[in-house]
């Protein structure tokens, strides 16, 4: 055994320190960069490129992790789970890309002497062992909010705050870092994402939970739903950060005990046929090209699942080249194929309605022109005092109220357009029934800045405004991908100056399940639909979750579809 004095102290400028010292209350160690000597720890998991160190000297500090990771091929070929060891070495704050949070080791090991083995390993129980991890905000840089951090996370090494691990989510893993834990009652939150990595939850206290068992954000709480999700039983790793997130290294492989059904049944609801009981879809087909290769599973969804609509706004059309960059605009391909192929699966006949842009105008996949467009069943729905407008030509709504084109583009020209997709905006009437029409908006707002999404509101809905002056009791859906949660601000522009309400409210659609996106561990509402008081009378609305819910490579969009039943007379 080697013996570690002051003099060896002095001359190599190394100190003697606990994990627990190492680690601190922030996230950067102030050890960082410094040798240090005779640190001792229970050896908790071996991997190829280094091993787990838990403190045999444990603090009683919750925010400062008793464990570490030693990084070093060698040391993890010396020594074995359950060695009680001592080794030197230097502290290291270490990440792969400077987007990313700093992983403390320690790094460099050398002197590695084992003084006892076969030494009992316990994981600690999150939640019983450990606290229980907070639920809602990342860290105490958000302020209060739950958008800010997670944007540049690395702004935490900077700010490095003191860890608090009771009240933010990073401080929490934080102050585990290193250590070997055990999750109890493992649920997935999502499929597998495109790394083969799952985000999970345990037995803990958890909000938003929806009945898939994922986990909705919203602003508001909701009493949990039944589980459903996808099963793992109890998972046993080590907590470390990689890649942008604090993850657990499960020791063993990991595989669902029970998995959800990836099969969804079909919306609930058909159409009348008839201005009583109209079914419009939306859906963000993601780049949907003549040649797609998940044009066909489109089609599947669209006559299986949401039971060919009388009406389907559609966002990310591509031209008829797809991302061919030749100049090409039209998508009257693009669409001809889809409704085609729903012909001849379903023997259900759509038409089509577009407005093509103005060449690489509109954002999105280079030489795609994605545009929103409408398919619909001529033998229910018409388009009503048609006039086709040109990508240029701002729609005006006129007495009646009607439209100057139809289909037509809400004010193209506006700078709030640039390098994103126009509305596009057309009147409809039930050819049963209907004596008058209906007004559809059909949005992609931008997902870029925040600002340009609120004035692309404001244009919106001043548009719609002018049709409901006209008529207070016209019928108006405007529905797509406006990338914005409701309760954001160019939302809240969005329906105070419209005069339209969000159908999930009207449709008292539970809190959790208004979801049609995942973004990492959260169920997001991007997609909405938003309805004048007139055309929210008797609606019944269902947000099909048969994308969110599939491992990745079976995802068709990376949004899920929403279908909605209108009485429109
Ligand atoms: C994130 O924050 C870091 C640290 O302040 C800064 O250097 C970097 O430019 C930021 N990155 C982005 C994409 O804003
Ligand atoms: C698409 O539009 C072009 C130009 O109007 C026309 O020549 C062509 O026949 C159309 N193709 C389809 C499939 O509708």
């Amino acid at each position: 055994m080697k013996t570690v004095g002051p003099l060896f102290a002095a001359i190599s400028g190394a100190v003697a320190v606990t994990i627990a010292e190492i680690n601190g209350d922030r996230f950067i160690s102030p050890y960082n960069g410094k040798a240090v000597t005779g640190l001792e720890g229970l050896v908790t998991a071996v991997t190829s490129s280094g091993i787990y160190l838990r403190s045999t000297n444990p603090d009683d500090d919750v925010t400062t992790s008793e464990s570490l990771y030693v990084f070093g091929s060698n040391t993890a070929k010396q020594v074995a789970v359950g060695d009680i060891i001592t080794l030197d070495g230097k502290v290291t704050e270490y990440r792969s890309a400077v987007d990313y949070l700093f992983l403390t080791e320690l790094s460099s090991p050398t002197g590695v002497t084992i003084l006892s083995s076969g030494n009992e390993v316990q994981p600690l129980v999150i939640g019983k062992d450990t606290l229980s991890p907070p639920t809602s905000s990342f860290s105490s840089l958000d302020e209060g909010g739950v958008y800010g951090v997670p944007n540049n996370a690395s702004l935490i090494s900077v700010a490095n705050p003191k860890l608090q691990p009771e009240e933010y989510g990073l401080d929490f893993w934080e102050s585990l870092m290193g250590e070997l834990v055990t999750v109890k009652g493992a649920y997935g939150v999502s499929r597998p994402n495109q790394y083969g990595d799952v985000w999970i939850r345990g037995d803990w206290k958890v909000t938003g939970e929806n009945k898939q068992g994922g986990v909705t954000m919203s602003d508001e709480d909701a009493n949990p739903e039944t589980i459903m999700g996808d099963y793992y039983g109890d998972i046993t790793g080590v907590v470390y950060y990689a890649f942008g997130f604090y993850r657990i290294l499960p020791l063993t492989h990991i595989t669902p005990l029970r998995n959800s059904s990836a099969e969804h049944d079909p919306v609930g609801f058909s159409s009348t046929g008839t201005c009583k009981g109209l079914t419009i879809a939306d859906y963000n087909a993601e780049n949907l090209a003549p040649t797609s290769t998940h044009l066909p599973q489109v089609v599947d969804q669209i006559v299986n699942k949401l039971r060919t609509p009388d009406l389907i706004f559609l966002q990310e059309v591509q031209d008829n080249s797809g991302p061919t960059n030749d100049g090409v605009v039209s998508a009257n391909v693009t669409l001809s194929i889809l409704t085609q192929s729903i012909f001849e699966t379903s023997g259900v006949r759509y038409d089509f309605a577009e407005v093509a842009p103005e060449d690489g105008m509109d954002g999105g996949q280079p030489g795609g022109n994605i545009r929103c467009a409408y398919i619909y069943r001529p033998d229910i729905v018409e388009l009503y005092k048609p006039n086709q407008g040109g990508s240029l030509d701002a729609n005006e709504v006129l007495d009646g109220p009607a439209l100057k084109y139809n289909p037509g583009r809400i004010d193209p020209t506006n700078a709030a357009w640039d390098a994103s997709r126009k509305p596009l905006v057309a009147a409809w009437r039930a050819v049963k029934g209907a004596k008058k029409p209906f007004f559809t908006v059909n949005v992609h707002f931008t997902s870029k800045g925040v600002d340009q999404r609120a004035t692309q509101a404001d244009v919106t809905a001043s548009f719609i405004a002018q049709i409901l002056e006209k008529d207070p009791k016209a019928y108006v859906i405007a529905a797509g991908d406006f990338n914005e949660f409701v309760q954001v601000q160019p939302l809240r522009i969005f329906t105070e100056k419209s005069g339209l309400t969000d159908l999930d409210e009207v449709a008292h659609i539970a809190t959790n399940e208004r979801y049609t996106y995942l973004f990492d561990m959260n169920s997001q509402a991007l997609d909405h639909t938003f309805v004048s008081p007139a055309a929210g009378c008797g609606v019944q609305y269902q947000h099909m979750h048969l994308n969110t819910w599939q491992n990745y490579d079976d995802q068709v969009s990376d949004h899920d579809p929403s279908v909605a039943k209108f009485h429109l007379c």
